[in-house]
């Protein structure tokens, strides 16, 4: 049985220069799939109240959901290490946060991950000191959408990269153990990754980043939508899943993955 892959170990690995993979899963299977080939971290998304349950955005998905989603998938998971969404309105306060993390953890989750900035902070320091590992989800935050008024590229204005960057500094000063960056430009994404202390993974965020995270149905080709932009279909040139996602890892690690189109400038 190969050694479980903690947060310290995902942070050596960052630190030894080689980058990291991560793909979202939903249930026991797709967790034994993906952690049998070596995929170091599994996000159980609240992507999933699109992809499994049909909604238009992941607003409507609950704790409860999480939690057993949560549940399935550590089931299915043979080592790597587990990152759970908290779904939206589930941290709008610390204690809050405190409650709905810890049932999370109780699922079976290694690590939480919440969408916001710098005002997460007190909440960040507060799960840090209850053992709860956080990654904070900055850039297009999907819980966001109806601020944002669609699901558009973030921080490409001079004074939003830099509140980002700030944001991510004071994050991980508070205590989040790594940074996901969703739909920004390549250069602030690198800039970022440069700058901030803690591993930092992303998902249209050009290659510069510690990490790469993909939707696992969007990877597989598993959908009738027109895939976006940062996404590569690894089934179009595999016969076999296990072919698909040992391509996505080895392309990940060797910086194939993603290259200028699956970018944003
Ligand atoms: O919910 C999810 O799948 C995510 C990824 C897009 C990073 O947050």
């Amino acid at each position: 049985m190969p050694k479980a892959i903690t947060v310290s170990s995902i942070k050596q690995l960052v630190k030894d220069g080689e980058k990291f993979t991560m793909l979202t899963a939903y249930d026991a299977t797709f967790a034994a799939m993906f952690s049998s080939l070596g995929i170091e971290t599994i996000l159980v998304g609240d992507s999933l109240g699109m992809v499994v349950q049909g909604q238009s955005s992941t607003l409507p998905v609950t704790v409860e959901q999480m939690v057993y989603h949560t549940q399935a998938v550590s089931r299915g998971n043979q080592g790597s290490l587990l990152v759970a969404d908290m779904p939206f309105n589930s941290y709008g306060s610390v204690d809050q946060a405190l409650a709905n993390a810890g049932l999370l953890m109780q699922a079976g989750a290694h690590m939480v991950k919440l969408e916001g900035g710098a005002w997460l902070c007190d909440t960040v320091t507060a799960l840090s000191r209850a053992g709860i590992p956080s990654c904070l989800h900055l850039g297009l935050t999907p819980q966001s959408v109806n601020k944002f008024g669609g699901y558009k590229v973030q921080g490409r204005e001079e004074g939003a990269a830099q509140v980002m960057i700030n944001d991510a500094l004071a994050l991980a000063e508070a205590g989040a153990d790594f940074i996901l960056l969703e739909c920004v430009p390549s250069d602030l994404a690198k800039a970022l990754t440069e700058t901030v202390p803690v591993p930092v993974i992303g998902i249209g965020a050009g290659a510069a980043t510690d990490g790469q995270v993909l939707v696992c149905y969007d990877m597989l080709g598993l959908t009738q939508h027109r895939l976006p932009k940062f996404v590569k279909n690894y089934m179009a040139e595999a016969n076999t899943w296990e072919n698909a996602v040992t391509s996505f890892k080895d392309d990940v690690k060797s910086g194939r993955f993603p290259n200028a189109d699956h970018a944003f400038e």
